[in-house]
């Protein structure tokens, strides 16, 4: 079984007008929130458009980031992005990592665990190669809760479409609950497990500013979006419309919820999920 889903990602520019751009305002909230000290080794896995390695550069004076991702188109536009030394851009899966053991002294990754069908063996991967004392964490969308621009394009989606709950990624991912991920991080064998909260405003200049990231393609929604006929993509945005509150100006205010885990790499052999799996 392939650990992530094939042709998700397919497009860095498209993913950057969908995703990545909000991904970049929760990314530095999460790295300060980190705290690590400056001259780190940093990893992000499924570093995407290079939105959590930018914010990595910009605030925490790393000495190095390596920065992995499975899709070869995505990779090419973070390569372009990421132009800076201290930068290695490597092609390759999060549940198999060419590095070596306690290589890193930090490993993250934003937005990636809901992706994955195996999580243990990412979180295996990002331990393995942190050392014993350096942190693992990571954020994903509330998908469930508060992520309303993608919350509102599924509610109308399944109101006219149930077979549009399939990509949901509300539904596909009970992961995103603090519960759950801080027992995934403890099943791992990571100590002081901590779970909070990042709120972003998501503000939109217009509506078709907000409808337009849904016709790329990249991400679970676009997806959808572009498996519908002309018709009922159209039947789709006007229902969309229906349900968002447009300002004088035409702008719509929303707003989005990440939760963001860490824990430390505990001291000696890295064992991990010895229990659990
Ligand atoms: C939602 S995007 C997040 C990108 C970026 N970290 C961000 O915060 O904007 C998920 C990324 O994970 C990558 N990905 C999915 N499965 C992966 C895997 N098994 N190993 C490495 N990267 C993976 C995808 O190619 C995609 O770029």
């Amino acid at each position: 079984m392939p650990i992530t889903q094939p042709n998700l990602w397919n497009s860095g520019d498209a993913y950057e007008r969908y995703m990545g751009r909000w991904s970049r305002k929760v990314a530095p909230i999460f790295t300060e929130w980190i705290a690590a000290l400056p001259e780190s080794s940093w990893i992000d896995v499924g570093c995407g458009t290079g939105a959590l390695t930018s914010a990595i550069l910009s605030a925490c004076e790393p000495a190095r980031v390596v920065a992995v991702d499975s899709s070869d188109a995505i990779l090419t536009t973070a390569e372009v992005a990421l132009a800076d030394t201290r930068v290695h851009c490597r092609l390759g899966d999060a549940a198999s990592i060419s590095e070596p053991d306690g290589r890193f002294d930090v490993a993250v990754a934003g937005l990636l665990l809901n992706f994955v069908s195996d999580k243990e063996a990412i979180l295996r991967e990002m331990a393995r190669v942190t050392r014993p004392g350096g942190t693992v964490a990571l954020y994903v969308w509330d998908y469930a809760g508060h992520m309303q621009l993608m919350r509102t394009f599924f509610d109308a989606a399944i109101a006219l479409d149930p077979s549009a709950s399939a990509f949901d990624d509300g539904m596909k991912a009970p992961i995103c609950r603090p519960e759950p991920l801080k027992s995934l991080l403890t099943q791992a064998g990571l100590r002081d497990v901590e779970v909070r909260a990042i709120d972003i405003p998501t503000p939109f200049d217009s509506f078709d500013d907000y409808w337009t990231p849904f016709l790329g393609g990249t991400g679970s929604a676009p997806r959808y979006c572009m498996s519908l006929s002309e018709e009922a993509r159209e039947r789709l945005r006007e229902d969309v419309r229906g349900r968002l509150r447009t300002g004088p100006d035409g702008e719509i205010l929303l707003a989005a919820r990440a939760w963001a885990v860490k824990g430390t790499v505990a001291e000696g052999p890295g064992v991990y999920f010895t229990s659990a799996s």
